[in-house]
């Protein structure tokens, strides 16, 4: 609920993503201007960001209704059948995880998206019939964490394809700023800068940093967030300086402590970690990656000098983790 309601549902109360913001006020404008839907569209990039947000605010500025679903919740071709023979002329259908669906729902998807037409076989053996059905013109939403997992029959079918970056933290700043405005959160700039500074990021954990330091200043200080109020519930929520979280410090401990600094394979690094290659690959080294905590090279991931440095420790060949 709170996360729905601080949502900006205008492109033009979206922070961040200058490129992208420019680039679909453009394709909505002249899709509007044409009294057409707008294209089909990809949103990629990691958890968090706003991809979610981003198609809420495409269906808001057409004046189009969202129909939302995701890749693994369509398991049989029939389920995507039943929302799209349901859709509107002009709405726009979210889906997202989408490189999680079925082959074969996918396969129904191509005409769909082409020619809005529907090929679906009904019943099996001698007594099976191909119908097609028209279908209302629609936008289809795509969203998934990584668009190389997409085959590529169902990218190419994408007349807009945007990659969502981490947010710099004066992108993140307004952003906390905005919502300690809705929710009342009384906090300075110094509190809010600290938050934006460890958040990642990514506004999805900035908004959830700044409930958990708003419980901690109501409980444990007068209610305010100041620099000093923010730095001591980060600490307690293991929320380090450079906002790495706890699986942050762990997978790079482990990089560094139990692989010798790398290179480790991602299946090694998963086994120890104890968590799923794709949540290491999709959720928790994007960001490490980007900040040059770790670097991916082809016999698998390497710790780089800043790793070492962020723990307190010498880099172990100064000369190759520094080049
Ligand atoms: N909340 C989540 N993402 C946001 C963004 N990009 N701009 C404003 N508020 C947000």
């Amino acid at each position: 609920l709170l996360e729905r309601t601080i949502r900006p549902r205008r492109l033009a109360e979206y922070i961040g993503q200058m490129r992208v913001r420019e680039q679909l006020e453009i394709f909505i404008s002249a899709a509007r201007q044409r009294n057409e839907p707008l294209d089909h569209t990809l949103i990629f990039g990691p958890p968090g960001l706003g991809k979610t947000t981003l198609a809420h605010i495409l269906a808001h500025e057409m004046g189009s209704q969202l129909r939302q679903t995701s890749g693994p919740v369509l398991e049989k071709a029939g389920d995507l059948a039943a929302l799209l023979t349901n859709l509107n002329a002009g709405d726009l259908l979210f889906i997202d995880e989408i490189h999680r669906l079925n082959p074969v729902v996918e396969e129904i998807l191509y005409p769909a998206l082409e020619d809005f037409q529907l090929d679906i076989i009904i019943g099996d053996g001698p007594a099976a019939r191909s119908i097609k059905l028209d279908l209302p013109p629609f936008t289809l939403i795509g969203a998934t964490t990584r668009a190389g997992l997409l085959t590529s029959p169902l990218r190419d079918r994408f007349g807009i394809v945007q990659r969502l970056e981490y947010y710099n933290t004066a992108e993140l700043i307004d952003i906390v700023q905005r919502s300690a405005g809705i929710f009342n959160i009384p906090a300075d700039l110094n509190g809010i800068k600290e938050i934006a500074r460890r958040s990642r990021g990514t506004p999805r954990i900035a908004n959830r940093l700044l409930r958990r330091v708003r419980d901690y200043a109501q409980v444990r200080a007068a209610g305010h967030i100041d620099y000093h109020v923010a730095a001591a519930a980060l600490l307690l929520l293991n929320v380090d300086d450079c906002g790495f979280d706890h699986m942050d410090q762990r997978l790079l401990h482990i990089i560094i402590h139990q692989f010798a600094g790398g290179p480790v394979g991602i299946d090694s690094l998963a086994a120890a970690l104890g968590e799923e290659r794709g949540t290491i690959e999709d959720v928790i080294e994007p960001f490490l990656i980007q900040q040059g905590y770790i670097m991916r090279t082809p016999r698998g991931r390497v710790a780089t000098a800043a790793t070492y440095q962020h723990f307190g420790l010498t880099p172990p060949n100064a000369t190759i983790n520094s080049s």
